[in-house]
């Protein structure tokens, strides 16, 4: 029997088959705003990478002996290869700048308070895949810089001890190193990523957004009744489009405008390089206390950002009320910032036994 509901037009025939309409549930106002967009908008970058990183992905060669040549080769001859790499580059940098934005939105407005103390931990763990995302790309330049990202890589497995195993080269001799980083940027950690986000989705959607924090000064993490909101799940996404194209419009500019740079050949035994931005902090403290350092701050970080929901625990949200623990983090912010500064000015010193 023929579906007596008739189509009108094609959104509406669309909408029969896969239920867009079925997104227009209802969401808080304060849904549609930048600040609360940034976790779709980091989304949307990693899908650039994704797309990116595949087509690159047709003419990389992993192997050590052959993985600069072909790098050159994305640069110089593969169709769209100089852009492809560009916007990938751009959209790394976007992608961590914006986890980090959006880590502070949350932050500021106190969303990661109880019942969502689970998802900030979620999003550590983002956070993290994210950054070993970069380092592992890095690595795969296999320049001079890319050089030295992996030797840190290998000496890091040796402080590390038993654990540190699987990132050493002595881990296997059927695979150099460089190969399984490459797997492990290519396959495990962008799987990682995904089920990783999949989890933050759920919750997300199973708690709601947390509600607006400067909605009074006695605003708490247990929802008050106020005006029906009017926006919609819809409409967010709408949101999230348009600031991702906004977010896609500059990275194209910067993609031809400032190309990614590939440097020397590398040269073992010497450390001359300087790592991206986002590592800068780190560096700062590997050249004063040497390659454990860089663990144990890493690991400082990363545990100062875990514990940011059980250290404030007060049901409150307006920043007003929280001020001791956004100054703390706001410390630890300029601290990093600084550390970061004075690490690009500073000349490097030498860490590794190459
Ligand atoms: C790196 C990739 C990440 C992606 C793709 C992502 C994605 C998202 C999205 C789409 C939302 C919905 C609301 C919004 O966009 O603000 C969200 C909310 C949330 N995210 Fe993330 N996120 C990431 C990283 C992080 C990090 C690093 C943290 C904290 C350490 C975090 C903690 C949270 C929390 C607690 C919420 C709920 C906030 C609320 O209810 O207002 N996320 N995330």
């Amino acid at each position: 029997m023929v579906n007596a509901k008739k189509s009108t037009g094609f959104w509406q025939a669309l909408d029969e088959r896969v239920g867009i309409s079925e997104l227009k549930y209802h969401v808080p106002e304060h849904a549609q705003g930048l600040g609360y967009s940034l976790g779709g908008v980091t989304l949307v970058s990693f899908v650039i990478l994704v797309i990116t990183g595949i087509w690159m992905g047709q003419f990389y060669n992993p192997m050590p002996e052959t993985a600069r040549e072909s790098l050159l080769y994305i640069i110089s001859s593969a169709p769209a290869g100089f852009f492809a790499r560009n916007l990938h580059y751009w959209a790394a940098n976007a992608m961590l700048l914006t986890a980090l934005l959006h880590m502070l939105r949350v932050l500021y407005t106190g969303s990661y308070k109880r019942p969502r103390e689970a998802n900030w931990l979620v999003g550590v763990a983002l956070l993290a895949l994210t950054i070993g995302l970069i380092f592992t790309g890095s690595a795969l330049k296999w320049d001079q810089e890319g050089l030295e990202g992996l030797a840190h890589n290998v000496e890091i497995a040796a402080v590390l001890g038993g654990v540190g195993g699987w990132f050493s080269p002595s881990f296997t001799d059927s695979v150099p190193i460089l190969t399984r980083l490459y797997i492990a940027h290519v396959s495990v950690l962008p799987v990682l990523l995904f089920v990783v986000f999949a989890v933050h989705a759920l919750l997300i959607k199973l708690q709601g957004l947390a509600p607006n924090a400067f909605a009074s000064r006695d605003a708490t993490t247990h929802k008050t009744a106020g005006e029906p909101s009017k926006a919609t799940f819809l409409g967010h996404l709408g949101a999230v489009g348009l600031y991702s194209l906004i977010g896609l419009g500059i990275m194209v500019f910067l993609a031809i405008a400032v190309p990614a740079q590939l440097g020397p050949a590398p040269v073992e035994g010497i450390e001359v390089t300087k790592p991206w931005w986002m590592f800068l902090p780190i560096f700062t403290v590997e050249n004063w206390v040497g390659l454990g350092g860089l663990v144990w701050a890493s690991a400082a970080i990363f545990i100062a950002l875990a514990i940011v929901p059980f250290v404030d625990r007060s049901p409150y949200l307006h920043p007003a009320r929280r001020k001791g623990v956004l100054i703390a983090y706001g410390l630890l912010a300029l601290l990093l910032i600084g550390l970061g500064i004075y690490s690009k000015i500073a000349p490097g010193a030498a860490h590794l036994g190459m």
